[in-house]
């Protein structure tokens, strides 16, 4: 077993959470720990991929064609381009994620036909990713581009400046683009077993719960989507059948 597998990783253990079978038993172990504390962590991963498919429908319907999914994660069901192309045959698709094993299954799994492209690419360095030659073929940034920060935004910590990282994000894109993101909350929980939870975490990447008011800051310079910033449970249900539980905070922008 390699050192990569011994150790638990984000993107495997929200697998894990998912029912998905791309993860090793370090990441199960882990994963168990935080459902013996939070044990409908599964349910709120599965409402925030809901929470994906519809924002991701919302855009593709307002004329989006270029999503770029940074922190990806692991193929599941229900991927983005699986979700746009329904309904924007010609979508253009870029995921990203930091993770060397996310990407390689990513590559394995996802189809190569141009229009989707997997990339290795750190959120934190917005420019490096924007100057990738892979995603200057794939999006052109003079048009809308639907920026998706799902679930990613806790994994980076204040010292990393994830501000400036979105805020770079946003200034690389034109008026009429949209910014979606979800982000985990601790909002009205007890302090202890979150103090347990961010532990656990802290043995594979920093978790960072942020406020409502910190989530909404990421969302500077663009004008929010009714209903606004809430619960991802709760952001435009669309009768598809979920249970209303949410860790964490979703809304839309789009860019003035
Ligand atoms: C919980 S998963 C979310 C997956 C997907 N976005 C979703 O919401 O269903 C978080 C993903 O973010 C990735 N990630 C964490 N920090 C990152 C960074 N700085 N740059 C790019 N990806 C990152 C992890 O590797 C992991 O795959």
């Amino acid at each position: 077993m390699t050192e990569a597998e011994n150790r638990p990783n984000v993107a495997r253990m929200y697998d894990y959470y998912l029912g998905g079978c791309h993860n090793f038993a370090a990441d199960r172990a882990a994963a168990e720990e935080i459902l013996k504390i939070f044990p409908d962590t599964g349910v709120a991963a599965q409402s925030n991929r809901a929470f994906l498919r519809r924002v991701v429908r919302w855009a593709a319907e307002q004329g989006v064609r270029q999503f770029l999914d940074i922190g990806a994660g692991l193929p599941t069901q229900g991927n983005v381009h699986e979700v746009v192309r329904a309904i924007r045959p010609d979508a253009r698709v870029v995921y990203v994620d930091h993770d060397e094993v996310a990407v390689a299954y990513a590559r394995r799994l996802l189809p190569t036909d141009g229009r989707t492209v997997v990339l290795q690419g750190d959120l934190r360095r917005p420019g490096e990713l924007l100057a990738d030659p892979t995603l200057r073929a794939t999006i052109d940034l003079s048009e809308p581009v639907a920026v998706l920060l799902l679930a990613v935004l806790h994994f980076v910590p204040d010292a990393d400046d994830p501000y400036a990282a979105v805020a770079k994000l946003r200034d690389a894109t034109v008026p009429g683009s949209v910014l979606a993101l979800s982000h985990l909350t601790l909002d009205g929980l007890p302090t202890l077993p979150t103090e347990q939870g961010t532990a656990i975490y802290r043995r594979s990447s920093p978790l960072v719960p942020r406020s409502r008011d910190e989530v909404a800051r990421f969302l500077d310079g663009y004008e929010l989507v009714e209903p606004g910033l809430i619960k991802v449970a709760a952001w435009r249900p669309d009768g598809e059948p979920q249970a209303a539980v949410s860790h964490g905070y979703g809304g839309v922008g789009v860019r003035r």
